[in-house]
């Protein structure tokens, strides 16, 4: 009699230790290399080392406590230096993240990144994923060999924010650091230090606060399920060229944009996104021939405004609130639907 009891009550307790493990919810986490996954020769290392080295599986099992909030599966999507990245790993990305976030048993993605490009893949996940489910993007500004690595703490805080009901429907997401940013208006503030992703021109949408994720605000711009951008039978995109302005700028740069087939140019201005008058007429040839360009500026904070006739009379945009980097990734976005300017001025307008 007390053996059968036994034996029951280890039943139910294996039972509802099962119930607790499928009320987990699902995180595929999606590694594309990065300082997150980056080796160097000594624990003191902090530069100088290889990035997108250590795979996914070592990355998982780096962080046990992952498997508290979710239960976790891990894929490789290549393993780079994102200094490297390209259109064709991005287009493959967001295809992957679509596919995964369609199963009704995936209830939020978690990408490992390197930061360098961090914020031109979230943009364009921003743009083409279809999706209200949670998809944070996490990197790490020091490789998962150093002492104080920042990267397990960063990719817990990713798989917290992925599960969280208040991350659904706010776009994709990068945490890193503890805050959590919006993928259209974070930028990578600093080359080497842990806090280094924020939102210069409009903040940050929220924050760990101890286990959980809150949030303060949310963008009013178009993305993920509200995007007219659909990537799933895009196989290239087409080429645009950022021209960055500086004194003695003399237009020899977009004339070479132009030779190398670029159907968009952003420049990326001094000030308000200014063009220097030995540049204009290249770009205003360039513009003449089809090629859409857009101005941009390289001061980190503002937005680039409508600039003065000439400009406009050369059918050239402004950027609004976009980097040079966020506005390269819109407009090859844009072209890759339509080539009419006004078309591409909504664009800018809505996203
Ligand atoms: C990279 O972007 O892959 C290297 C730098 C980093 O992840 O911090």
């Amino acid at each position: 009699m007390k053996k059968l009891l036994l034996s029951a009550a280890v039943s139910a307790t294996l039972a509802f230790a099962g119930a607790a493990m499928a009320a987990l919810p699902n995180v595929s986490i999606l590694a594309t290399g990065g300082t997150i996954a980056g080796s160097a020769a000594s624990n003191t290392q902090m530069t100088g080392y290889k990035a997108g080295s250590i795979g996914i599986q070592t990355l998982i099992n780096a962080v046990p406590a992952m498997k508290q909030y979710a239960n976790i599966s891990g894929e490789q999507i290549c393993n780079i230096d994102s200094a490297n990245m390209t259109s064709d790993i991005q287009l493959k990305l967001a295809k992957r993240v679509n596919e995964l976030l369609a199963r009704s048993d995936v209830n939020g993605i978690v990408i490992t990144h390197g930061t360098d490009t961090l914020e031109e893949t979230a943009y364009f996940l921003n743009l083409t994923v279809k999706s209200d489910k949670p998809v944070v993007l996490v990197g790490a500004m020091r490789p998962a060999t150093a002492i104080s690595a920042d990267g397990p703490l960063n990719l817990l805080n990713a798989v917290k924010v992925a599960t969280s009901k208040e991350a659904a429907g706010k776009g994709v997401l990068v945490i890193l650091n503890d805050e959590i940013n919006g993928a259209r208006d974070v930028t990578k503030m600093n080359t080497t230090n842990v806090d280094t992703f924020h939102a210069p021109i409009l903040g940050a949408l929220g924050m760990m606060n101890s286990d959980k994720p809150a949030f303060f605000r949310a963008s009013t711009k178009r993305h993920t399920k509200a995007s007219e951008f659909d990537i799933s039978k895009v196989k290239k995109l087409p080429r645009v060229d950022i021209i960055y302005s500086h004194a003695d700028d003399d237009g020899v740069m977009a004339k070479a944009a132009v030779a190398a087939g670029a159907k968009g140019i952003v420049h990326a201005g001094t000030g308000d996104g200014s063009i220097h008058e030995k540049t204009f007429p290249a770009l205003e040839q360039a513009s003449k021939k089809g090629v859409v360009v857009v101005r941009s500026s390289r001061v980190p904070s503002g937005i680039t405004t409508v600039g003065t006739d000439e400009w406009t009379k050369a059918g050239i945009l402004e950027s609004g609130s976009l980097n040079p980097q966020k506005a390269r990734i819109l407009l090859q976005l844009a072209l890759s639907k339509t080539t009419n300017r006004e078309e591409i001025r909504r664009i800018f307008e809505q996203y």
